[in-house]
């Protein structure tokens, strides 16, 4: 493997948090040796200062063993800031990043992999509209000059590098919720195949979900390390290795009797992007 990614998301620290999950995955990350580990939103259950701080924490000690990249879902965002008046985005996002930095979509890059985020958690935005009213607040969405910035970064990362997109809500259908996280999914999933991604991390449904866009993007979206898990099934994180030629996700998955997440199924893919296959085409010749 050249690198590897720990997965995490949604760990809702308030209320819903497992903290025995927590303490779990603070004693794994070291013996997983990730090249980088992702958190992909919901943090917390309200944005409080307390729910934030304890995040902090826990990215902090992440980040003991690799680079940690956070990115904020629709619980983090304090949505109830002047909903659908201009100028009010920063507004949303203030305490947020009052803990994480000023960056909401922040950028790491390694010698590996270019790691890139965009905001999919918008509160009560225009563009996250649906006809559902239990939508408000919660469905997400990837604004054109969002997806625009992210593949204009993956344009000027190394051909070496693995690119990889985070978002918070989740790209594929949920098996149980029957629900995608972002509204005009079919626009999105094309603008996220466009941008150059190779990988797209996402949470969000609290059930985990593996698959591919336009046969050539890898999703890993993975599941809750909260009290929270879609149908009461176990908890899985997702770790994400990469060679020249494939993506492996292998899932860990909670095993609630010995508390300690058990490493499960394995996927495999071949890599499949434009930039990738000129690479091992130029290598060949
Ligand atoms: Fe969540
Ligand atoms: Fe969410």
């Amino acid at each position: 493997m050249i690198g590897s990614i720990v997965h995490l998301s949604d760990t809702h620290f308030g209320g819903e948090a497992d903290l025995s999950m927590i303490v779990a995955i603070e004693n794994l990350i070291p013996d997983l040796e990730p090249t980088a580990t992702v958190v992909s939103g919901d943090l917390t259950v309200r944005a409080r200062h307390g729910e934030l701080q304890a995040a902090a924490a826990f990215v902090r000690e992440l980040e003991r063993t690799a680079p940690v990249v956070v990115i904020p879902g629709n619980h983090d965002v304090q949505w109830w800031w002047r909903p659908l008046l201009p100028f009010s985005a920063a507004l949303k996002y203030r305490k947020y990043c009052t803990y994480f930095g000023p960056d909401a979509t922040p950028t790491l890059s390694l010698p590996e992999v270019f790691i890139a985020s965009a905001v999919t958690a918008h509160g009560v935005a225009w563009g996250s509209l649906t006809l559902q009213p239990r939508d408000i607040a919660v469905k997400g969405h990837l604004p054109a000059n969002e997806i625009q910035r992210v593949a204009e970064l993956f344009h000027q990362a190394d051909p070496a590098q693995l690119r990889v997109l985070v978002l918070h809500h989740n790209v594929l259908p949920g098996e149980l919720s029957r629900r995608m996280g972002l509204a005009r999914w079919k626009r999105a999933q094309q603008r996220i195949v466009e941008s150059g991604a190779e990988l797209v991390l996402c949470g969000h449904d609290h059930q985990e979900s593996i698959g591919q866009l336009g046969d050539k993007v890898v999703v890993s979206c993975t599941g809750t390390c909260s009290t929270r898990s879609r149908g009461d099934r176990p908890s899985v994180f997702h770790k994400i290795g990469w060679d020249a030629e494939s993506i492996q996700i292998e899932q860990y998955r909670w095993d609630g009797e010995r508390r300690r997440f058990i490493r499960a199924d394995v996927y495999v893919f071949a890599r499949q992007s434009e930039v990738h296959a000129a690479r091992v085409s130029a290598r060949a010749s």
